[in-house]
């Protein structure tokens, strides 16, 4: 007889292996975003500071990049830190800050191990000097990969985003370098700060809440929305299988009739 926590093990292998075996990688997201949320009260249950909720959050970025890069997924966004976020305690806002930047930075030699590059979108202009620094020294050292793209949503917020393309659209136009009759959606596109991406097509948010907070607003137009009670710092690739698996077994219609789209396959 196996010992019995080798066969949990082996049990828990097979279930991993057959959960990612049932994956079409035909029909794979070309890009997926994350509402990474959860953290405060993953801590909170152990009876532990909320930073301690983001330290471990960590882990299931490490985790989530590495499972993405593996399935060969083009683009992943992740929700770090939203612009209302600045209003949470000063302590925990400093931790969070210091945590995601510090990561950002040791994580570039894995980022360019694997060929990821690194994008971030949101204002910078909130973040600390010395903050902004080092996030520009790892874009600029990671900037030649050309396997995954991941983004990280840093002071992010999608009406900060949607305000500020709006107002430069009305200064090119009061400087005569754009006609306001051919402002199209992929013109106003191009004013986003997610310019150089295609829309995710599937949005996963963590921990049980069933909402968007100001996340890519304009973006997820037709994105497949996943929710799952998992909170961050519990959340691994067989969720993100799962949630993938999910997404492939979902009919996108864009508005079209079943019928329609059965015609087209
Ligand atoms: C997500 O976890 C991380 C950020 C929003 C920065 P939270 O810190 O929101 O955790 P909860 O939602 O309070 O549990
Ligand atoms: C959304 O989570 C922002 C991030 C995950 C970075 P929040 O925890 O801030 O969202 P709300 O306040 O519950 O809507
Ligand atoms: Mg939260």
């Amino acid at each position: 007889m196996q010992p019995l926590g080798r066969s949990i093990l082996t049990n828990q292998l097979s279930v991993n292996m057959s959960l990612k075996d049932s994956i079409n990688i035909e029909r794979l997201p070309r890009h997926i975003a994350i509402i990474m949320d959860g953290n405060g009260r993953w801590a909170q249950d152990k009876g532990e500071d909320r930073l301690f909720g983001h330290l471990h959050g960590v882990e299931s970025v490490r985790n989530i990049v590495e499972g993405c890069a593996e399935l060969k997924i083009e683009y992943l966004t992740l929700y770090a830190f939203s612009t209302e976020n600045w209003d949470r305690p000063a302590d925990e806002v400093s931790g969070l800050m210091e945590l995601l930047v510090d990561t950002i930075r040791n994580e570039v030699p894995t980022l360019n191990k694997n060929n990821i590059r690194l994008h971030v979108i949101g204002d910078m202009s909130m973040l600390p000097d010395s903050a902004r620094k080092e996030l520009q020294e790892a874009l600029e050292e990671t900037q030649l990969n050309t396997g995954m793209n991941l983004v990280m949503a840093l002071s992010y917020s999608s009406r900060w985003e949607i305000l500020k393309a709006v107002k430069q659209i009305a200064l090119d136009v009061k400087s005569g370098h754009l006609d306001p009759e051919t402002i199209s959606q992929p013109i106003f596109q191009q004013y986003l700060s997610t310019c150089e991406l295609p829309d995710p097509e599937l949005m996963i948010r963590t921990s049980g809440e069933y909402r968007i907070s100001n996340f890519l607003l304009f973006q997820l137009a037709y994105a497949e929305l996943y929710f799952t009670n998992t909170l961050w710092p519990d959340f691994r690739k067989e969720n993100l299988y799962e949630a993938i698996i999910d997404f492939q077994n979902r009919e996108r219609r864009f508005g079209k009739t079943a019928a329609q789209i059965e015609n087209l396959s």
